[in-house]
C-alpha cells in the first residue's frame, strides 16, 4: 500500500482525503490511500515521525502546522517565500507550498488575464501571502487591503525580504475603491459559513463595476461578495477550483501521474452540496 495523507489539528473536516481517494479510485490506483491524521501542535516533531516511519510517501499539512513544520523539513523556494509548507515529500524531505500555483492555475483555467493587470488582495494572512506571491510572479500589479494595516505592511516587507517581491502597495478600502483593479481576491475569512451574509467589501462603498472577483471562501459556493460582483456587471469565481488544483499539484508530486482535475473538483462539489444549505 502506498500511503499519503494530511496532518492538522483538528483535521476531521478536511476535504482532502475525499478528493485524493476519488482521484485514486478514478485512475484505478487501488494501491494508494490518503488519510487524515490529527496531530496536536505540542507533539508535532514526534507526530511527524509516525507517517514517516510507517512508509508514507508524503503528506499535506494544514492548520496549525504549516509554519512550525518548516523546521523539520527542507523548505523549497516557494515555501520559503510564502513562509509556510503545505506539502511534504518524505522521499526527499522537501517541503513546498502549492497554494500560489493552485490559485494561479485556477485563474488561468478561468482565462483571467494576469500579466499587466491590477489585482487587489483583501487580507494579510497565509492565504494572502500565497496570492500576492503568485500574482506578482505572474506579472500582475498588486495592492493589499487589510483590516489590520500593520499586518499588510509586514506581509509586504516579508515578501520583499524572502522573495525579492517589490512594488506591492498597501491601501485603505476607500482608496482601493478608486484604484481601478481588474481582479479582486478575497483572502479573508469574511463571508465564510455560517456568517454568509457578511462581505469584506463594505456596502457603504461603491462596488467597482465590471471586475472579476475570486473568493477563496468556498463554503458557501456563492458568497455575498460574489453576488456583489455579479450585481455590478462583474464576474465571480469561488475558491473550490483553487482547493482542487493545489491538491492536484501534490497528487502529481507524490504519484508522478497527471491528476484527474475534474474528478477531484467533482468530489469536492459533491461533498459541499451535501454539507451546507446556503451553498
Ligand atoms: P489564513 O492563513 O487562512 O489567511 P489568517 O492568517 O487567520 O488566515 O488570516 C485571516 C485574514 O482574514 C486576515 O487578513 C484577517 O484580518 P486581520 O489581519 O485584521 O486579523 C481577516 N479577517 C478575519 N476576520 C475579519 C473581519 N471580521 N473583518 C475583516 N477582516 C477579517
Amino acid at each position: 500500500m502506498k500511503r499519503v495523507g494530511v496532518i492538522g489539528f483538528p483535521v476531521a473536516h478536511s476535504l482532502s482525503p475525499l478528493m485524493h481517494n476519488a482521484a485514486f479510485a478514478a485512475l484505478g490506483m487501488s494501491d494508494w490511500h490518503y488519510d487524515a491524521m490529527a496531530i496536536p501542535p505540542d507533539i508535532l516533531r514526534l507526530g511527524l515521525s509516525e507517517p514517516k516511519n510507517h512508509g508514507y510517501i508524503g503528506i499535506n499539512v494544514t492548520v496549525p502546522h504549516k509554519e512550525a513544520i518548516m523546521q523539520f523539513v527542507r523548505p523549497d523556494e516557494k515555501a520559503r517565500a510564502i513562509g509556510a509548507v503545505n506539502t511534504v515529500d518524505f522521499r526527499s524531505n522537501i517541503g513546498t507550498n502549492t497554494d500560489a500555483d493552485g490559485f494561479i492555475n485556477d485563474l488561468r483555467a478561468h482565462d483571467v488575464p494576469l500579466a499587466g493587470s491590477r489585482a487587489l488582495i483583501l487580507g494579510a494572512g497565509g492565504a494572502a501571502r500565497a496570492a500576492v506571491y503568485g500574482l506578482t510572479r505572474a506579472g500582475a500589479e498588486v495592492a493589499i487591503v487589510n483590516r489590520t494595516a500593520a499586518r499588510a505592511l509586514n506581509l509586504v516587507q516579508r515578501l520583499s525580504a524572502s522573495a525579492g517581491v517589490e512594488g506591492v502597495q498597501v491601501l485603505t478600502l476607500e482608496a482601493a475603491a478608486d484604484w481601478n483593479m481588474a481582479l479582486l481576491v478575497n483572502c479573508t475569512s469574511v463571508g465564510l459559513h455560517p456568517h454568509s451574509e457578511r462581505t469584506p467589501w463594505a456596502r457603504r462603498l461603491p462596488f467597482p463595476a465590471g471586475i472579476t472577483v475570486y473568493d477563496m471562501v468556498y463554503r458557501p459556493a456563492t458568497t455575498a461578495l460574489m453576488r456583489q460582483a455579479a450585481a455590478h456587471g462583474g464576474r465571480a469565481i469561488g475558491g473550490l477550483g483553487m482547493l482542487a488544483r493545489q491538491g492536484a499539484i501534490a497528487f502529481e508530486l507524490w504519484t508522478g501521474v497527471p491528476p484527474p482535475i475534474d474528478v477531484m473538483l467533482g468530489a469536492l462539489r459533491g461533498a459541499l452540496a451535501g454539507e451546507t444549505e446556503d451553498g
